[in-house]
Protein backbone atom coordinates (compact mmCIF):
# COMPACT_ATOMS: atom_id res chain seq x y z
CA UNK A 1 0.00 0.00 0.00
CA UNK A 2 3.23 2.56 0.69
CA UNK A 3 6.03 3.57 -1.02
CA UNK A 4 8.93 3.12 0.05
CA UNK A 5 9.55 6.33 1.91
CA UNK A 6 6.67 5.41 3.67
CA UNK A 7 7.18 2.59 4.81
CA UNK A 8 10.36 3.51 5.92
CA UNK A 9 8.73 5.70 8.34
CA UNK A 10 6.29 3.68 9.36
CA UNK A 11 8.84 1.45 10.83
CA UNK A 12 10.90 3.87 12.16
CA UNK A 13 7.69 5.09 13.88
CA UNK A 14 6.33 1.56 14.98
CA UNK A 15 10.02 0.96 16.49
CA UNK A 16 9.84 4.19 18.35
CA UNK A 17 7.06 3.86 19.71
CA UNK A 18 7.50 -0.04 20.58
CA UNK A 19 11.15 1.62 22.54
CA UNK A 20 9.11 4.64 23.72
CA UNK A 21 5.94 2.47 25.40
CA UNK A 22 8.80 0.19 27.10
CA UNK A 23 11.22 2.78 28.50
CA UNK A 24 7.81 4.80 29.55
CA UNK A 25 6.93 1.65 31.26
CA UNK A 26 10.29 1.65 32.76
CA UNK A 27 10.71 4.93 33.49
CA UNK A 28 7.39 7.49 34.43
CA UNK A 29 8.52 10.85 32.43
CA UNK A 30 9.09 8.62 29.20
CA UNK A 31 5.03 8.98 29.26
CA UNK A 32 5.61 12.10 27.61
CA UNK A 33 7.30 10.77 24.62
CA UNK A 34 4.07 9.21 23.52
CA UNK A 35 2.60 12.76 23.59
CA UNK A 36 4.85 13.54 20.65
CA UNK A 37 5.06 10.04 18.97
CA UNK A 38 1.43 9.30 18.22
CA UNK A 39 0.33 12.53 16.75
CA UNK A 40 3.45 12.28 14.29
CA UNK A 41 2.71 8.96 13.80
CA UNK A 42 -0.86 9.49 12.47
CA UNK A 43 -0.21 13.11 10.80
CA UNK A 44 2.20 10.35 8.83
CA UNK A 45 -0.29 7.52 8.16
CA UNK A 46 -3.18 10.70 6.82
CA UNK A 47 -0.41 11.92 4.98
CA UNK A 48 0.66 8.39 3.11
CA UNK A 49 -3.06 7.97 2.29
CA UNK A 50 -3.88 11.98 0.91
CA UNK A 51 -3.63 12.02 -2.46
CA UNK A 52 -3.34 15.57 -3.62
CA UNK A 53 -0.24 16.36 -2.49
CA UNK A 54 2.84 14.66 -4.22
CA UNK A 55 5.49 15.77 -1.33
CA UNK A 56 3.45 15.23 1.03
CA UNK A 57 2.66 11.52 -0.05
CA UNK A 58 6.64 10.39 -0.60
CA UNK A 59 7.49 12.11 2.56
CA UNK A 60 5.06 12.02 5.25
CA UNK A 61 5.06 14.26 8.05
CA UNK A 62 8.65 16.15 6.83
CA UNK A 63 6.91 17.77 3.59
CA UNK A 64 5.41 19.47 6.24
CA UNK A 65 8.48 21.39 7.10
CA UNK A 66 8.40 22.57 3.07
CA UNK A 67 5.79 24.56 3.19
CA UNK A 68 5.56 26.48 6.64
CA UNK A 69 8.95 27.38 5.30
CA UNK A 70 7.61 28.62 2.08
CA UNK A 71 4.60 30.31 4.23
CA UNK A 72 7.23 32.40 6.05
CA UNK A 73 9.53 33.11 3.24
CA UNK A 74 8.48 36.48 2.56
CA UNK A 75 9.00 37.67 6.17
CA UNK A 76 12.74 35.87 6.23
CA UNK A 77 13.18 37.28 3.21
CA UNK A 78 12.48 40.58 4.61
CA UNK A 79 14.10 40.68 7.72
CA UNK A 80 16.94 38.48 7.06
CA UNK A 81 18.11 38.08 3.25
CA UNK A 82 16.82 41.32 1.53
CA UNK A 83 19.40 44.56 1.05
CA UNK A 84 18.41 48.01 1.45
CA UNK A 85 17.88 48.39 -2.24
CA UNK A 86 16.10 45.15 -3.83
CA UNK A 87 12.70 44.07 -2.45
CA UNK A 88 9.82 44.49 -4.56
CA UNK A 89 7.82 46.20 -5.26
CA UNK A 90 9.20 48.78 -2.70
CA UNK A 91 12.40 48.27 -1.82
CA UNK A 92 13.72 48.70 2.00
CA UNK A 93 15.13 52.09 1.96
CA UNK A 94 11.81 53.52 0.06
CA UNK A 95 9.57 51.28 3.19
CA UNK A 96 11.75 53.26 5.81
CA UNK A 97 11.73 56.22 4.72
CA UNK A 98 7.58 56.65 4.37
CA UNK A 99 8.09 55.64 7.61
CA UNK A 100 10.79 57.82 8.88
CA UNK A 101 8.54 60.57 7.36
CA UNK A 102 5.61 59.60 8.50
CA UNK A 103 7.34 59.92 12.18
CA UNK A 104 9.17 62.96 11.05
CA UNK A 105 12.08 61.73 11.58
CA UNK A 106 13.11 61.81 8.71
CA UNK A 107 15.70 64.71 7.68
CA UNK A 108 18.62 63.41 6.38
CA UNK A 109 20.73 60.26 5.15
CA UNK A 110 24.44 59.50 6.46
CA UNK A 111 27.27 59.11 4.22
CA UNK A 112 26.19 59.37 0.57
CA UNK A 113 23.94 57.39 -2.09
CA UNK A 114 23.06 53.93 -1.79
CA UNK A 115 21.97 53.91 -5.48
CA UNK A 116 25.05 52.54 -7.93
CA UNK A 117 25.23 56.10 -10.07
CA UNK A 118 26.68 54.51 -13.05
CA UNK A 119 24.04 51.52 -13.84
CA UNK A 120 21.79 51.82 -16.70
CA UNK A 121 18.65 54.02 -16.21
CA UNK A 122 20.21 56.11 -12.96
CA UNK A 123 18.22 59.48 -12.93
CA UNK A 124 18.75 62.65 -11.30
CA UNK A 125 17.18 66.56 -11.43
CA UNK A 126 20.00 68.84 -12.56
CA UNK A 127 20.12 71.77 -10.38
CA UNK A 128 20.97 75.21 -10.68
CA UNK A 129 24.07 77.59 -9.27
CA UNK A 130 21.37 80.21 -8.15
CA UNK A 131 18.76 78.18 -6.32
CA UNK A 132 15.76 79.79 -4.96
CA UNK A 133 13.92 80.05 -1.78
CA UNK A 134 11.73 77.36 -1.44
CA UNK A 135 8.78 79.00 0.47
CA UNK A 136 8.10 81.16 -2.19
CA UNK A 137 6.78 77.97 -4.10
CA UNK A 138 3.14 77.60 -3.99
CA UNK A 139 1.97 73.72 -3.08
CA UNK A 140 -1.52 73.58 -4.80
CA UNK A 141 -3.03 73.61 -8.25
CA UNK A 142 -6.32 75.06 -9.58
CA UNK A 143 -8.35 72.45 -11.76
CA UNK A 144 -11.36 72.91 -13.05
CA UNK A 145 -12.33 74.49 -16.98
CA UNK A 146 -13.95 76.91 -18.48
CA UNK A 147 -17.07 74.83 -18.26
CA UNK A 148 -16.55 74.31 -14.40
CA UNK A 149 -18.64 75.94 -11.78
CA UNK A 150 -16.93 75.11 -8.76
CA UNK A 151 -12.76 74.53 -9.31
CA UNK A 152 -11.20 72.85 -6.66
CA UNK A 153 -7.85 73.82 -5.04
CA UNK A 154 -6.12 70.52 -4.82
CA UNK A 155 -2.73 70.30 -3.37
CA UNK A 156 -0.11 68.68 -5.20
CA UNK A 157 -0.37 64.98 -3.66
CA UNK A 158 -2.94 63.47 -2.58
CA UNK A 159 -4.85 59.85 -1.63
CA UNK A 160 -5.14 57.87 -4.45
CA UNK A 161 -8.07 55.25 -5.12
CA UNK A 162 -8.94 52.60 -2.79
CA UNK A 163 -12.59 51.66 -1.75
CA UNK A 164 -13.95 50.95 1.80
CA UNK A 165 -14.19 47.18 1.11
CA UNK A 166 -10.62 46.78 -0.24
CA UNK A 167 -9.52 48.81 3.17
CA UNK A 168 -10.74 48.06 6.58
CA UNK A 169 -13.10 51.07 8.33
CA UNK A 170 -10.14 51.63 10.16
CA UNK A 171 -7.37 52.36 7.40
CA UNK A 172 -10.26 54.73 5.61
CA UNK A 173 -10.54 56.63 8.64
CA UNK A 174 -7.34 57.06 9.40
CA UNK A 175 -6.72 58.14 5.97
CA UNK A 176 -9.49 60.79 5.71
CA UNK A 177 -8.59 61.99 9.29
CA UNK A 178 -5.23 62.86 7.77
CA UNK A 179 -6.24 64.48 4.58
CA UNK A 180 -8.51 66.40 6.77
CA UNK A 181 -5.20 67.32 8.71
CA UNK A 182 -3.02 67.99 5.72
CA UNK A 183 -5.54 69.46 3.23
CA UNK A 184 -5.32 67.43 0.60
CA UNK A 185 -8.08 64.82 -0.90
CA UNK A 186 -9.06 60.88 -0.07
CA UNK A 187 -9.96 59.42 -3.18
CA UNK A 188 -13.17 56.98 -2.43
CA UNK A 189 -12.09 54.30 -4.76
CA UNK A 190 -14.82 52.77 -6.75
CA UNK A 191 -16.79 51.46 -3.79
CA UNK A 192 -18.69 54.45 -2.76
CA UNK A 193 -19.16 57.11 -0.31
CA UNK A 194 -19.02 55.39 3.05
CA UNK A 195 -19.74 57.07 6.25
CA UNK A 196 -15.96 56.58 6.91
CA UNK A 197 -14.99 58.93 3.91
CA UNK A 198 -17.21 61.64 5.73
CA UNK A 199 -16.33 61.17 9.26
CA UNK A 200 -13.39 63.94 9.75
CA UNK A 201 -14.41 66.22 6.64
CA UNK A 202 -11.49 65.38 4.24
CA UNK A 203 -11.69 66.76 0.86
CA UNK A 204 -13.23 63.74 -1.19
CA UNK A 205 -13.05 62.81 -5.14
CA UNK A 206 -15.71 60.25 -5.44
CA UNK A 207 -14.19 57.87 -7.76
CA UNK A 208 -17.36 56.40 -10.27
CA UNK A 209 -16.30 52.71 -11.37
CA UNK A 210 -18.29 50.22 -13.92
CA UNK A 211 -20.13 49.31 -10.91
CA UNK A 212 -21.76 52.98 -10.17
CA UNK A 213 -21.67 52.14 -6.50
CA UNK A 214 -23.58 54.64 -4.79
CA UNK A 215 -25.57 55.83 -7.81
CA UNK A 216 -26.58 52.74 -9.11
CA UNK A 217 -30.14 51.49 -10.38
CA UNK A 218 -30.97 47.79 -9.14
CA UNK A 219 -30.25 46.66 -12.74
CA UNK A 220 -26.48 48.38 -12.47
CA UNK A 221 -26.90 50.83 -14.78
CA UNK A 222 -26.39 54.30 -13.68
CA UNK A 223 -28.32 56.18 -11.68
CA UNK A 224 -28.38 59.99 -12.54
CA UNK A 225 -30.49 61.07 -9.54
CA UNK A 226 -28.51 59.37 -6.68
CA UNK A 227 -25.43 60.94 -8.40
CA UNK A 228 -26.98 64.29 -8.22
CA UNK A 229 -27.90 63.74 -4.47
CA UNK A 230 -24.21 62.50 -3.11
CA UNK A 231 -21.90 64.80 -6.13
CA UNK A 232 -23.84 67.91 -3.94
CA UNK A 233 -22.46 66.88 -0.63
CA UNK A 234 -19.95 69.54 0.59
CA UNK A 235 -16.82 67.10 1.10
CA UNK A 236 -16.87 66.33 -2.81
CA UNK A 237 -15.08 68.29 -4.15
CA UNK A 238 -14.22 66.26 -8.00
CA UNK A 239 -15.33 63.29 -9.62
CA UNK A 240 -13.29 60.82 -11.41
CA UNK A 241 -14.38 58.08 -13.81
CA UNK A 242 -12.30 54.84 -13.48
CA UNK A 243 -11.94 53.75 -16.93
CA UNK A 244 -9.42 51.37 -15.96
CA UNK A 245 -6.47 50.69 -13.19
CA UNK A 246 -2.78 49.87 -13.69
CA UNK A 247 -2.64 46.80 -11.59
CA UNK A 248 -5.10 45.22 -13.86
CA UNK A 249 -6.12 47.33 -17.10
CA UNK A 250 -9.29 45.93 -19.12
CA UNK A 251 -10.09 43.68 -15.90
CA UNK A 252 -13.24 44.32 -13.90
CA UNK A 253 -14.29 43.09 -10.18
CA UNK A 254 -16.21 40.58 -8.43
CA UNK A 255 -17.17 41.35 -4.92
CA UNK A 256 -18.08 37.66 -3.52
CA UNK A 257 -21.43 37.25 -1.65
CA UNK A 258 -19.44 36.76 1.64
CA UNK A 259 -17.60 39.84 1.22
CA UNK A 260 -21.22 41.52 0.57
CA UNK A 261 -22.65 42.73 3.72
CA UNK A 262 -24.87 44.53 5.02
CA UNK A 263 -23.23 47.77 5.50
CA UNK A 264 -20.74 47.73 2.11
CA UNK A 265 -23.83 46.77 0.58
CA UNK A 266 -26.08 49.74 1.83
CA UNK A 267 -22.75 51.84 0.39
CA UNK A 268 -22.57 50.38 -2.44
CA UNK A 269 -26.16 50.66 -3.59
CA UNK A 270 -26.79 46.45 -4.20
CA UNK A 271 -28.04 43.06 -2.30
CA UNK A 272 -26.61 42.15 0.51
CA UNK A 273 -25.00 39.07 0.20
CA UNK A 274 -25.24 38.10 -3.09
CA UNK A 275 -22.17 38.23 -5.83
CA UNK A 276 -21.73 41.71 -7.14
CA UNK A 277 -19.77 41.79 -10.80
CA UNK A 278 -18.16 45.01 -12.03
CA UNK A 279 -17.91 44.70 -15.77
CA UNK A 280 -14.68 45.63 -17.16
CA UNK A 281 -16.97 48.53 -19.25
CA UNK A 282 -19.10 51.01 -18.69
CA UNK A 283 -23.04 50.84 -19.45
CA UNK A 284 -23.40 54.53 -19.69
CA UNK A 285 -20.90 54.97 -22.69
CA UNK A 286 -18.97 53.10 -25.82
CA UNK A 287 -17.37 55.88 -27.69
CA UNK A 288 -15.44 58.48 -27.16
CA UNK A 289 -18.57 61.11 -27.93
CA UNK A 290 -20.51 58.94 -25.29
CA UNK A 291 -17.22 59.25 -22.39
CA UNK A 292 -17.37 63.09 -23.12
CA UNK A 293 -21.09 63.43 -22.78
CA UNK A 294 -21.31 61.10 -19.55
CA UNK A 295 -18.39 64.11 -18.25
CA UNK A 296 -20.64 66.53 -19.09
CA UNK A 297 -23.74 64.99 -17.88
CA UNK A 298 -21.43 64.23 -14.46
CA UNK A 299 -20.70 67.88 -14.28
CA UNK A 300 -23.93 69.48 -15.12
CA UNK A 301 -25.60 67.06 -12.16
CA UNK A 302 -22.66 67.87 -9.81
CA UNK A 303 -23.77 71.59 -10.36
CA UNK A 304 -20.16 72.70 -12.20
CA UNK A 305 -18.17 70.67 -10.09
CA UNK A 306 -14.75 68.95 -11.60
CA UNK A 307 -15.13 65.85 -13.46
CA UNK A 308 -12.75 63.84 -15.11
CA UNK A 309 -11.12 60.14 -16.20
CA UNK A 310 -8.53 57.32 -14.67
CA UNK A 311 -7.28 55.44 -17.07
CA UNK A 312 -3.90 53.15 -17.66
CA UNK A 313 -2.84 53.68 -21.37
CA UNK A 314 -3.67 50.56 -23.40
CA UNK A 315 -4.15 51.02 -27.26
CA UNK A 316 -2.98 54.63 -27.70
CA UNK A 317 -5.27 55.72 -30.76
CA UNK A 318 -8.06 55.12 -28.62
CA UNK A 319 -7.10 57.75 -26.50
CA UNK A 320 -6.01 59.81 -29.21
CA UNK A 321 -9.48 59.35 -30.93
CA UNK A 322 -10.66 60.71 -27.37
CA UNK A 323 -8.37 63.94 -27.96
CA UNK A 324 -9.89 64.86 -31.41
CA UNK A 325 -13.38 64.12 -30.18
CA UNK A 326 -13.23 66.68 -27.09
CA UNK A 327 -11.46 69.18 -30.40
CA UNK A 328 -14.99 68.06 -32.39
CA UNK A 329 -17.75 68.31 -30.06
CA UNK A 330 -16.29 71.16 -27.44
CA UNK A 331 -16.62 68.84 -24.39
CA UNK A 332 -13.15 68.30 -22.14
CA UNK A 333 -12.79 66.91 -18.94
CA UNK A 334 -10.87 69.26 -15.72
CA UNK A 335 -8.90 66.37 -15.10
CA UNK A 336 -7.32 62.86 -16.38
CA UNK A 337 -5.64 60.88 -14.35
CA UNK A 338 -2.73 58.11 -15.51
CA UNK A 339 -2.03 55.56 -13.55
CA UNK A 340 1.48 53.28 -15.02
CA UNK A 341 1.03 49.87 -15.33
CA UNK A 342 3.46 49.52 -12.04
CA UNK A 343 -0.06 50.72 -9.73
CA UNK A 344 -0.76 48.75 -6.81
CA UNK A 345 -4.51 47.19 -5.93
CA UNK A 346 -5.80 45.01 -3.14
CA UNK A 347 -6.48 41.37 -5.64
CA UNK A 348 -5.54 41.51 -9.06
CA UNK A 349 -4.75 38.47 -11.64
CA UNK A 350 -0.92 37.90 -11.85
CA UNK A 351 -0.86 38.34 -15.85
CA UNK A 352 -2.64 41.78 -15.63
CA UNK A 353 -0.36 43.37 -13.38
CA UNK A 354 2.70 42.21 -14.96
CA UNK A 355 2.03 42.21 -18.61
CA UNK A 356 -0.79 44.29 -19.43
CA UNK A 357 -0.85 48.16 -19.43
CA UNK A 358 1.85 51.23 -19.87
CA UNK A 359 4.55 52.28 -17.22
CA UNK A 360 4.48 55.52 -15.79
CA UNK A 361 6.84 57.39 -17.65
CA UNK A 362 6.10 56.49 -21.16
CA UNK A 363 2.53 57.29 -20.56
CA UNK A 364 2.62 60.21 -18.83
CA UNK A 365 5.16 61.18 -22.28
CA UNK A 366 2.17 59.78 -24.75
CA UNK A 367 -0.63 61.69 -22.96
CA UNK A 368 1.28 64.90 -22.51
CA UNK A 369 1.75 65.49 -25.84
CA UNK A 370 -1.28 64.42 -27.23
CA UNK A 371 -2.62 66.79 -25.70
CA UNK A 372 -0.09 69.21 -26.66
CA UNK A 373 -0.41 68.22 -30.05
CA UNK A 374 -4.57 68.69 -29.76
CA UNK A 375 -4.01 72.52 -27.81
CA UNK A 376 -5.74 70.58 -25.43
CA UNK A 377 -2.84 70.35 -22.04
CA UNK A 378 -3.89 74.00 -21.18
CA UNK A 379 -7.03 72.78 -20.34
CA UNK A 380 -6.43 69.85 -18.44
CA UNK A 381 -4.98 68.72 -15.63
CA UNK A 382 -2.92 65.44 -15.54
CA UNK A 383 -3.06 63.29 -12.46
CA UNK A 384 0.08 60.70 -12.85
CA UNK A 385 0.37 57.82 -10.06
CA UNK A 386 2.31 54.88 -9.77
CA UNK A 387 4.96 54.31 -7.36
CA UNK A 388 5.36 58.03 -6.02
CA UNK A 389 6.65 58.23 -2.77
CA UNK A 390 9.20 60.84 -2.65
CA UNK A 391 9.90 64.07 -3.64
CA UNK A 392 12.05 63.19 -6.25
CA UNK A 393 9.36 60.57 -7.83
CA UNK A 394 6.86 63.84 -8.04
CA UNK A 395 9.12 66.31 -9.71
CA UNK A 396 10.03 63.71 -12.17
CA UNK A 397 6.24 63.33 -12.94
CA UNK A 398 5.35 66.46 -13.08
CA UNK A 399 8.85 67.24 -15.75
CA UNK A 400 6.84 64.82 -17.87
CA UNK A 401 4.14 66.43 -18.08
CA UNK A 402 1.79 65.70 -14.63
CA UNK A 403 0.33 68.57 -12.87
CA UNK A 404 0.17 67.09 -9.55
CA UNK A 405 0.12 63.53 -8.45
CA UNK A 406 -1.52 60.83 -6.14
CA UNK A 407 -0.48 57.84 -4.11
CA UNK A 408 -2.18 54.68 -2.53
CA UNK A 409 0.85 52.35 -1.56
CA UNK A 410 2.61 55.39 -0.26
CA UNK A 411 -0.08 55.92 2.23
CA UNK A 412 -0.58 52.68 3.03
CA UNK A 413 2.84 52.98 4.18
CA UNK A 414 2.31 55.52 6.10
CA UNK A 415 -0.67 53.90 7.65
CA UNK A 416 1.74 51.18 8.79
CA UNK A 417 1.91 48.76 6.19
CA UNK A 418 5.12 46.38 5.65
CA UNK A 419 5.07 44.91 2.63
CA UNK A 420 3.32 41.33 3.67
CA UNK A 421 1.85 40.97 0.71
CA UNK A 422 -1.40 39.66 1.72
CA UNK A 423 -3.73 41.81 0.89
CA UNK A 424 -5.92 39.87 -1.02
CA UNK A 425 -6.26 37.41 1.85
CA UNK A 426 -8.38 39.02 4.83
CA UNK A 427 -4.92 38.47 7.16
CA UNK A 428 -3.02 41.38 6.49
CA UNK A 429 -1.32 41.85 9.91
CA UNK A 430 -1.54 45.93 9.96
CA UNK A 431 -5.15 46.28 10.08
CA UNK A 432 -5.09 48.04 6.71
CA UNK A 433 -7.16 45.61 4.19
CA UNK A 434 -8.70 43.14 6.65
CA UNK A 435 -11.97 43.13 7.88
CA UNK A 436 -10.83 40.99 10.94
CA UNK A 437 -11.49 43.03 14.38
CA UNK A 438 -8.63 41.36 15.97
CA UNK A 439 -6.06 42.94 13.28
CA UNK A 440 -7.97 46.17 12.66
CA UNK A 441 -7.71 46.96 16.22
CA UNK A 442 -4.03 47.53 15.94
CA UNK A 443 -4.49 50.03 13.72
CA UNK A 444 -5.29 53.18 15.64
CA UNK A 445 -6.81 55.73 13.61
CA UNK A 446 -5.53 58.81 15.36
CA UNK A 447 -1.61 57.63 15.41
CA UNK A 448 -1.98 56.91 12.23
CA UNK A 449 -3.94 60.00 10.97
CA UNK A 450 -1.01 61.95 12.27
CA UNK A 451 1.82 59.67 9.84
CA UNK A 452 -0.21 59.97 6.52
CA UNK A 453 -0.76 64.22 7.18
CA UNK A 454 3.13 64.03 8.59
CA UNK A 455 4.30 61.62 5.31
CA UNK A 456 2.51 63.99 2.67
CA UNK A 457 3.37 67.13 4.04
CA UNK A 458 7.30 66.54 4.16
CA UNK A 459 7.51 64.55 0.63
CA UNK A 460 5.81 67.12 -0.97
CA UNK A 461 8.17 69.55 1.30
CA UNK A 462 10.82 67.49 -0.03
CA UNK A 463 9.52 68.50 -3.83
CA UNK A 464 9.40 72.37 -2.96
CA UNK A 465 12.91 71.87 -1.70
CA UNK A 466 14.35 70.27 -4.89
CA UNK A 467 12.58 72.51 -7.14
CA UNK A 468 14.33 75.56 -5.31
CA UNK A 469 17.54 73.83 -5.70
CA UNK A 470 16.78 73.57 -9.36
CA UNK A 471 16.58 77.30 -9.53
CA UNK A 472 12.61 77.19 -10.13
CA UNK A 473 10.06 79.08 -8.72
CA UNK A 474 7.09 77.11 -9.94
CA UNK A 475 5.91 73.45 -10.22
CA UNK A 476 4.62 74.19 -13.76
CA UNK A 477 8.23 75.28 -15.02
CA UNK A 478 9.73 72.04 -14.68
CA UNK A 479 9.94 70.12 -18.55
CA UNK A 480 11.86 67.26 -19.98
CA UNK A 481 15.23 69.02 -20.14
CA UNK A 482 15.16 68.89 -16.33
CA UNK A 483 15.74 65.44 -15.64
CA UNK A 484 18.55 63.01 -17.01
CA UNK A 485 19.06 59.62 -17.45
CA UNK A 486 21.86 56.92 -17.82
CA UNK A 487 20.89 54.95 -20.91
CA UNK A 488 23.76 52.92 -21.54
CA UNK A 489 27.07 52.68 -19.29
CA UNK A 490 28.80 55.76 -21.30
CA UNK A 491 25.49 57.58 -22.49
CA UNK A 492 23.30 59.89 -20.87
CA UNK A 493 20.08 61.55 -22.12
CA UNK A 494 17.75 64.25 -20.80
CA UNK A 495 13.95 63.20 -21.22
CA UNK A 496 13.56 65.56 -23.93
CA UNK A 497 16.64 63.92 -25.87
CA UNK A 498 14.28 60.72 -25.14
CA UNK A 499 11.07 61.95 -25.59
CA UNK A 500 10.89 65.32 -27.74
CA UNK A 501 8.09 67.21 -26.85
CA UNK A 502 5.42 67.78 -29.29
CA UNK A 503 4.57 70.87 -30.08
CA UNK A 504 1.60 72.69 -29.22
CA UNK A 505 -1.13 72.46 -32.21
CA UNK A 506 0.92 70.06 -33.74
CA UNK A 507 -2.12 67.44 -34.74
CA UNK A 508 -4.39 69.95 -36.19
C1 LIG B 1 -5.48 48.33 -1.86
C2 LIG B 1 -5.67 49.09 -3.13
C3 LIG B 1 -6.95 49.35 -3.58
C4 LIG B 1 -7.14 50.07 -4.76
N1 LIG B 1 -8.41 50.37 -5.18
C5 LIG B 1 -8.59 51.14 -6.29
C6 LIG B 1 -9.89 51.58 -6.69
O1 LIG B 1 -10.91 51.31 -6.05
N2 LIG B 1 -9.97 52.33 -7.81
C7 LIG B 1 -8.88 52.71 -8.55
O2 LIG B 1 -9.02 53.43 -9.54
N3 LIG B 1 -7.65 52.33 -8.17
C8 LIG B 1 -7.47 51.57 -7.07
N4 LIG B 1 -6.20 51.25 -6.67
C9 LIG B 1 -5.06 51.75 -7.47
C10 LIG B 1 -4.49 53.03 -6.85
O3 LIG B 1 -5.46 54.04 -6.73
C11 LIG B 1 -3.31 53.60 -7.68
O4 LIG B 1 -3.79 54.01 -8.92
C12 LIG B 1 -2.19 52.61 -7.89
O5 LIG B 1 -1.97 51.79 -6.78
C13 LIG B 1 -0.86 53.33 -8.19
O6 LIG B 1 -0.44 54.09 -7.10
P1 LIG B 1 0.69 53.59 -6.07
O7 LIG B 1 1.83 53.10 -6.90
O8 LIG B 1 1.00 54.83 -5.30
O9 LIG B 1 0.10 52.51 -5.26
C14 LIG B 1 -6.01 50.51 -5.51
C15 LIG B 1 -4.71 50.24 -5.05
C16 LIG B 1 -4.53 49.55 -3.87
C17 LIG B 1 -3.13 49.30 -3.39
S1 LIG C 1 0.81 44.87 5.42
FE1 LIG C 1 -1.32 44.60 4.81
S2 LIG C 1 -1.64 46.23 3.31
FE2 LIG C 1 0.55 45.98 3.52
S3 LIG C 1 1.11 44.57 1.88
FE3 LIG C 1 0.77 43.38 3.77
S4 LIG C 1 -1.35 42.72 3.61
FE4 LIG C 1 -1.11 44.39 2.15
Amino acid sequence: MFNINGRRFVNAMIFISFISGIVSWLWHPFVWSFVLTVPVFLIGLIDMNQKSNTIIRNFPFLGHFRYLFLSISPEIRQYFVESNTDGKPFNKNQRDFVNKRSEKKFETHPFGTELDVYADQYQWAAHSIYPIDKNKIPQRTLIGGADCKQPYDASIYNISAMSFGSLSAAAVRALNKGANMGSFYHNTGEGGISDYHLEFGADLVWEIGSGYFGCRKEDGNFDPGLFKEKAGMDSVKMIEIKLSQGAKPGHGGVLPAAKNTKEIADIRGVEPHTKVVSPAYHKAFSSPQGLLQFVQELRDLSGGKPVGFKLCIGKESEFTDICKSMTETGIKPDFITIDGGEGGTGAAPIEFSDSIGMPLEEALVFVTDTLNGFNLKKDIHVIASGKIITGFDIIRAMALGADLCNSARGMMFALGCIQALKCDTNECPTGITTHNPNLTRGLVVSDKATRVANFQSQTVDAAQEILAGMGLSKFEQLNRNHIHKRTGTDQIKTFEEIFPTVETGAYF
